[in-house]
């Protein structure tokens, strides 16, 4: 069995002990539209259940406990071990063990479909990206699709500006964030890279998987949302929503987004 590399220390403080990503989905107005939008695209882009999906990355459970409500078979894969408990105690029906997205001990082709919503934005190194994905490639079977989530290079400027929050220092750590793709923890958030768009296509195609499509999955109008905190404006909401929609594959509007959705079908494997 391969022996799995210890997790990024950071990471690990960071959602264990700093952040709670169990309620991120619901505490803002753009958690919930990057989940009703998550929730959106997968529908469309998984096969219908009942499939095998495997969730890397898969935090709390907030993808894999809806997909196993929906009827899929579905094994959870994620760094932090608080994580791994509370996805099990959230949804009895689904599987659940402690792994790195980099070296995954389950055999080829055996799964339907896998979700890579995680990984690729706390790898910081592109070759530790690729290895993801084909690690992601090589456990899909063939055709089956790969979804992996990207944090856009602009979000962590727009969301700041946005709120009223960039001050001399924290517009130093943005900007060269925003150069350089890499997030310095000094932030306040952990261990990170943010994708342009074709970074993540050539990472797909690096990883021997076909070119991928991208999927805006906020649209532009994320910021607004949190900035007026409209939690009672159903109707901003739907249309934010419906903006996303009508935005989702245009290039010119894929980075006004918060996340990417990049989805491949794998290669036939003869
Ligand atoms: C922001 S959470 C996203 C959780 C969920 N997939 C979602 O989209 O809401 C990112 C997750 O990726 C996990 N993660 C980061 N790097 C990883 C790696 N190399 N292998 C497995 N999981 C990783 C983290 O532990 C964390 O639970």
């Amino acid at each position: 069995m391969p022996q799995h590399r210890p997790a990024e220390p950071d990471i690990q403080r960071y959602y264990t002990e700093v952040f709670a990503e169990a309620d991120r989905l619901h505490r803002t107005p753009q958690g919930r539209l990057e989940a009703r939008r998550t929730r959106d695209l997968l529908a469309r882009l998984l096969p219908a259940p009942p499939a095998s999906v495997l969730d890397v990355g898969g935090g709390p459970g907030a993808y894999a406990g809806w997909l196993a409500a929906a009827g899929h078979r579905v094994h959870l894969v994620d760094l932090v071990p608080a994580h791994v408990a509370a996805a099990r105690a959230g949804c009895p029906r689904l599987t659940a063990t402690v792994g790195d997205a980099r070296d995954l001990p389950l055999p080829d082709d055996s799964v339907d479909a896998t979700l890579l919503l995680g990984p690729l934005y706390h790898l910081t190194g592109q070759a530790d990206r690729v290895t993801a994905l084909r690690e992601a490639a090589r456990l899909t079977r063939p055709g089956g699709p790969v979804v992996a989530a990207v944090i856009s290079r602009n979000a962590a400027l727009i969301d700041l500006t946005a709120q009223g929050r960039v001050d001399e220092r924290s517009w130093r750590l943005l900007r060269r964030a925003y150069e350089t793709g890499v997030n310095d923890p000094e932030t306040g958030f952990t261990t990170a890279y943010f994708h342009r768009p074709e970074e993540v296509v050539a990472e797909f195609t690096a990883a021997g998987l076909p070119t991928p499509a991208l999927y805006g999955v906020e649209g532009p109008l994320w910021p607004l949302l949190n900035a007026l905190d409209t939690a009672a404006d159903d109707r901003l909401f739907a249309d934010a929503v419906a903006c996303a929609e009508t935005f989702e594959q245009d290039p010119a509007v894929l980075g006004a987004s918060a996340h990417l959705l990049a989805v491949a079908g794998t290669a036939d494997r003869c």
